[in-house]
């Protein structure tokens, strides 16, 4: 009789704590019931305009792969053939064409030893540095970057 008692009263605690998660149900980020399936996102345009019209923008840590101020959207895509990126990124290229010169980190192989030209390691540019869309984070946060020495020119210094 007393197990039967304390077997009831497991199945009485078991529902009220399944109808208390039921009524507070999880939702995604996106305000969706977690088994919803997700929307296709829109698409953003990119924001930016033609190289050599724009600041660079603030990096948010040091080792941040610099984010791309300008536009990208009527460049080739790069290829074996071609990277126009190149065109006015490279040792090469830069001075004529006004633009910030590749990292420093571009001009050394896998192994160490010291490029004249970019490693081919770092050929596909935009798997690292992102052109930009105006979208605001999912979720309020205060984060906040080591942005003072992020923004120091040269890529920092270990201490
Ligand atoms: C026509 C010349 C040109 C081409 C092509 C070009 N860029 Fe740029 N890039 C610039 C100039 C000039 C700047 C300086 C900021 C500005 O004026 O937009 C710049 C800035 C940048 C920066 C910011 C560097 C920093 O220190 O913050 C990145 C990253 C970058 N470009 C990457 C790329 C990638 C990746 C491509 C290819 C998809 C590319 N660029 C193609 C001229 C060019
Ligand atoms: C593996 C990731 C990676 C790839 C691929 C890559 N970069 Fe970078 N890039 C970085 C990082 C990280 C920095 C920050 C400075 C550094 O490490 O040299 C940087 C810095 C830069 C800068 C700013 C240089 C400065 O003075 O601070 C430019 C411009 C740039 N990259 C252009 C390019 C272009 C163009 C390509 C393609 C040919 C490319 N990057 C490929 C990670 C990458």
């Amino acid at each position: 009789m007393k197990n039967q008692l304390k077997l009831s009263m497991a199945v009485l605690a078991a529902c009220v704590t399944f109808s208390a998660i039921a009524a507070d149900a999880p939702k995604s980020m996106r305000g969706l019931d977690v088994a919803a399936p997700d929307p296709v996102a829109a698409d953003k345009a990119y924001v930016g305009a033609r190289p050599g019209t724009q600041k660079p923008i603030a990096r948010t840590f040091s080792t941040q792969p610099p984010v791309i101020p300008h536009s990208i959207e009527n460049f080739d895509e790069i290829n074996l053939e071609t990277n126009q990126c190149m065109d006015c990124h490279s040792a090469a290229t830069y001075q004529k064409k006004k633009a910030p010169k590749i990292g420093d980190s571009h001009f050394v192989a896998r192994d160490g030893a010291k490029l004249d030209e970019g490693s081919a390691a770092r050929y596909n540019c935009t798997q690292c540095h992102v052109p930009q869309v105006d979208a605001p984070p999912l979720v309020d946060n205060a984060f906040q970057g080591d942005v003072k020495k992020a923004d120091a020119k040269k890529p920092v210094k270990k201490n």
